[in-house]
């Protein structure tokens, strides 16, 4: 997609990340790759969930300044940059809170408590009570973040998109309650005219099209022409796409989940790799540590001597190849295997070395990053100062459309 030919709006993307410490090869494969090419194509925002964190760690959080530290090297290391993508930490933007707050005031509880991950963490997370207003809440907090940012696009995993679906669904109502201005109709014939004579026909004509015949088309041709409009302002945008659908004025866009596809990268033991199954390979692990992990990891069981023929189908091994190898490795391994032509350690090699080969560019900077504990501190502080000049920017809109703006 060409950067300038989109609206503001559908350029951004905004993704968190709790900060969980140390992150391994699952979050490159499954994250942190896709974070490196959209950094490149969109306007991204990536930040430190750390409040998130506090829901489900309230009561040991002094692991958490840590965990945060590590984390924002590993991002560095694996390619996320700090020149192309705004990288800071959520606690640093208090605006996140205030926006929480708000936004609880026009929430129901029924849409929180009907969010799967509430009652599928509580049952997960047994060992934990998480009976607490601020778990019930999270997913508040996670439209909080996306809306801030005014972020159409949210990469997010499966286990996330009904947080998005919940974002879309308050972003609605807010408009619904608090996008009604006095002199709306007006505002919005004004904003009209600023597109030129020919275009505001274009538009009034779609806008006929829709609002009298319900057609999607006109629809749909009325958002792209003012998404091409250079000379609007951003209120005038949203009052503008608001009298289109003759609701009102469209303070908080609806943001679309970018669903991340589920790593394919399995753990040590086949099952996928997770901390909790104690099955990772960290990426600044030392390559040795790696290299013995992998040649002890377990194969097919039917190959108990070398020359018992195996299936590669049944083996955590193969599914390493799926991920490193090319067509022709694979095919060494698919033959090898079933017909006992090779062994294992032998069948390992090839893994071995793409693992770490991977790792090592990866590794190389984030010793650069740890020896320059100040400069990582510098490039989250520069983040979270262009994220605030935004999150005040939506702040000043949100307070002044819920009649807070005092004098
Ligand atoms: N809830 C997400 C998780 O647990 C992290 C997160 C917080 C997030 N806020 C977000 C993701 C906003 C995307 C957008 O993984
Ligand atoms: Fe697994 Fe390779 Fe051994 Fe076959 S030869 S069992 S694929 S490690």
């Amino acid at each position: 997609m060409d950067k300038l030919n989109i609206s503001a709006q559908h350029a951004r993307v905004l993704s968190g990340m709790r900060p969980t410490g140390r992150l391994h090869l699952g979050h490159y494969h499954g994250v942190l790759k896709n974070w490196v090419d959209l950094q490149h194509e969109y306007d991204c925002y990536f930040f430190v969930a750390d409040w998130h964190a506090l829901t489900t760690h309230y009561e040991d959080p002094s692991i958490i300044p840590n965990s945060i530290w590590d984390m924002v090297i590993d991002w560095l290391a694996a390619g996320v940059n700090h020149g192309e993508a705004k990288l800071f930490i959520q606690s640093q933007i208090p605006e996140h809170a205030e926006f929480h707050l708000l936004l609880s005031m026009i929430t129901p509880l029924g849409w929180l408590e009907r969010v799967p991950s509430y009652k599928d963490q509580q049952e997960k997370l047994k060992e934990k009570d998480l009976a607490t207003y601020g778990f019930l809440g999270y997913p508040l907090l996670q439209a909080a973040d996306i809306l801030m940012y005014k972020a159409g696009l949210v990469p997010v995993g499966e286990d996330q998109v009904a947080h998005v679906e919940l974002t879309r669904e308050v972003a609605r109502r807010f408009n619904h309650i608090y996008g009604r201005e006095q002199n709306f109709e007006e505002l919005s014939i004004h904003a009209m005219k600023k597109m030129g004579k020919k275009n505001a026909k274009l538009y009034y004509r779609y806008r006929k099209g829709y609002q009298e015949q319900g057609d999607l088309v006109s629809l749909e041709a009325a958002q792209a022409l003012l998404e091409s409009q250079q000379n609007l302002t951003v209120n005038d945008r949203e009052r503008l796409f608001g009298y289109l659908e003759g609701s009102g004025r469209i303070i908080l866009p609806e943001p679309q989940p970018l669903l991340t596809k589920a790593s394919k990268m399995p753990g040590l033991d086949g099952q996928k790799m997770s901390k909790s199954y104690n099955n990772t390979i960290a990426l600044r692990e030392e390559p040795e540590v790696i290299e013995k992990a992998l040649r002890t990891m377990p194969t097919d069981t039917n190959r108990v001597r070398r020359i018992d023929p195996g299936d590669p189908a049944r083996c955590p091994v193969w599914q390493f190849h799926e991920v490193y190898s090319g067509e022709d490795v694979k095919q060494w391994v698919q033959n090898g295997c079933k017909s006992a032509s090779i062994g294992c350690i032998e069948c390992k090699q090839p893994v071995i070395d793409a693992v770490l080969q991977e790792l090592k560019p990866i590794q190389e900077r984030a010793r650069d990053f740890e020896e320059q504990p100040e400069l990582v501190r510098t490039i989250i502080a520069e983040g979270c100062e262009e994220a605030r000049d935004m999150a005040q920017e939506t702040m000043n809109e949100v307070r002044a459309a819920m009649s807070l703006n005092l004098r």
